[in-house]
């Protein structure tokens, strides 16, 4: 069993999609361990990026995803990194398979709905960042 940190970013939460990406998400099997609304603080917002610290886009990223709440989740399940990242698609949602979320949902790069982990060092970190031990289920 693996876990992974997903986001509903604030443009999935603004349009109401949060129980259709739930819903979704029970669908594929995967056990939600931890779900919280937040909004996050820019020093979050940074750390949480910071890979992408000197891109042209980091700003605009960090603004947006600051902008307004968010639902955090931990989810469990066999290679969740690597299977929650194939149901949101590919990061442009013009390039992302029919049926993923981003082709789903989104139609632009910068508004693309949710967030996945893209390895096991970055679950584990960004699980790490939102979620203090206590708040995950066993
Ligand atoms: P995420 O981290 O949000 O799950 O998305 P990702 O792995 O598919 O893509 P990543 O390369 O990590 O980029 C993070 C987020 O930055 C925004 N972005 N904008 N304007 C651009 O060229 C650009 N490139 C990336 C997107 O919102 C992307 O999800
Ligand atoms: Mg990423």
């Amino acid at each position: 069993m693996e876990r992974t940190f997903a986001m509903i970013k604030p443009d999935g939460v603004r349009r109401g999609l949060t129980p259709e990406l739930l819903a979704r998400i029970a669908r594929k099997g995967y056990r939600v361990v931890g779900l919280k609304q937040m909004v996050i603080s820019r020093q979050t917002a940074e750390t949480h990026y910071s890979e992408h610290r000197e891109r042209p886009f980091f700003g605009e990223l960090v603004d947006f995803i600051t902008g307004g709440p968010v639902v955090a989740m931990a989810l469990e399940g066999n290679e969740a990194v690597a299977g929650w990242r194939a149901m949101m698609g590919a990061t442009n949602p013009a390039n992302a398979a029919p049926g993923t979320i981003r082709a789903d949902f989104a139609t632009t790069t910068g508004e693309n709905v949710t967030h996945g982990s893209d390895s096991a060092e970055s679950a584990e970190r960004e699980l790490g960042l939102f979620f203090a031990a206590g708040e995950l289920l066993d």
